[in-house]
């Protein structure tokens, strides 16, 4: 079983995945999407969407972190590939699903769904500008508009020389709505020689159980699931039950700790770990079922230190009935 962290613009910044890699079970990290239109990005641009370009590549906990590029030239995307490898990226994932208006506009992203030929082109290019030892691997969603083409999308990739490729079983039109259509990918697994990962809400152990049945495989990317479940992965590979809610808290104290650590102003630490709650109690709330009333008691709090102590003590909240005993 491959379990691979995904790549999330504005979620899974460098503080998460040191966060989430440490708690264990994820097999790589994929970066946040760096955007590539004309030129080599400088070194800083590089190290700031990846900073573990400054430490072998991985995280802390030794996990390797993919560089994402997304671009709509080969020669351009290769280069700059090249140039991350140099800095030290273990590997490289080329986006070819990011939904984004903006970067479909400039045809990058999931506008290139549309045309797997230079999908194809661009993972060639990418693939022959770095070392035959560093892997090329690829994120596609089913399609642009519809499915039709989904197939030929897969095979596009391998024949581009792609090392893998991760599924997002959706098109760009169905964007982030539920379901995430699994069996397309078990269509994609017959169809391929190369190893292909499947992703798309998998937010439970069941989740992964009927993704696993329905894509014929148990290779999977787990994207906002990882962060509403920090103990997910841990879950998948040790059959455990959900983690009380004082582990997840200690989660939370110590990712702000990290974003402090890298001059993140309180008022952005308070926000993150609001948003962060807000994926919980959407998605989690079965686990920890006082987290819609603790989010409506953070929501509007910006200090910090009333952040951090009313995540770590729900129980101590008046007014609120958390679920959990009051302590004292
Ligand atoms: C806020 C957000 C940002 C994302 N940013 C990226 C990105 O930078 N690169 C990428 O390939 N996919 C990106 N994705 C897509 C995810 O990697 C993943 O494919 C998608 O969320 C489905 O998986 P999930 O249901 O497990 O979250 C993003 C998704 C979200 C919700």
């Amino acid at each position: 079983m491959q379990l691979l962290l995904a790549p999330m613009e504005g979620l899974m910044d460098p503080a998460m995945r040191g966060l989430l890699t440490a708690l264990g079970g994820y097999d790589r990290a994929v970066s946040e999407f760096v955007r590539v239109s004309q030129g080599v990005l400088p070194a800083h641009v590089w190290h700031r969407y990846c900073p573990e370009l400054l430490t072998g590549g991985t995280t802390a906990a030794g996990t390797p972190v993919y560089v994402q590029i997304m671009g709509p030239e080969p020669e351009v995307t290769a280069d700059n590939a090249a140039y991350a490898v140099s800095l030290g990226a273990p590997g490289i994932d080329l986006n070819f699903g990011c939904p984004s208006k903006t970067v479909n506009r400039r045809c990058a992203g999931a506008s290139l769904l549309k045309t797997p030929d230079l999908i194809a082109d661009i993972i060639a290019a990418t693939r022959r500008a770095v070392p035959a030892g560093i892997p090329v691997t690829a994120k596609v969603r089913l399609g642009y508009e519809d499915k039709e083409h989904f197939l030929d999308i897969a095979r596009a990739v391998e024949d581009g020389g792609a090392t893998s490729v991760a599924v997002h079983a959706r098109t760009r039109a169905e964007g982030y709505r539920p379901p995430a259509h699994w069996h397309y990918v078990a269509e994609i697994r017959a169809a391929l020689h190369i190893p292909v990962i499947a992703n798309g809400e998998i937010w439970t152990p069941e989740d992964y159980a009927a993704c696993r049945a329905a894509s014929g495989g148990p290779d999977v990317m787990l994207g906002r699931g990882a962060i509403a479940r920090p103990d997910l992965a841990r879950r998948l590979r040790d059959h455990g039950t959900a983690w009380p809610w004082e582990r997840i808290a200690a989660c939370f104290l110590r990712y702000d700790d990290a974003l402090a650590a890298d001059d993140c102003t309180p008022t952005m630490r308070a926000g993150r770990l609001k948003q962060w709650l807000a994926l919980v109690k959407q998605h989690a709330a079965t686990d920890w079922p006082f987290t819609p009333a603790l989010f409506e008691h953070l929501k509007g709090l910006t200090d910090i230190t009333a952040v951090r102590a009313a995540l770590s003590d729900p129980s101590g909240l008046s007014g609120v009935d958390t679920g959990v005993p009051t302590r004292g």
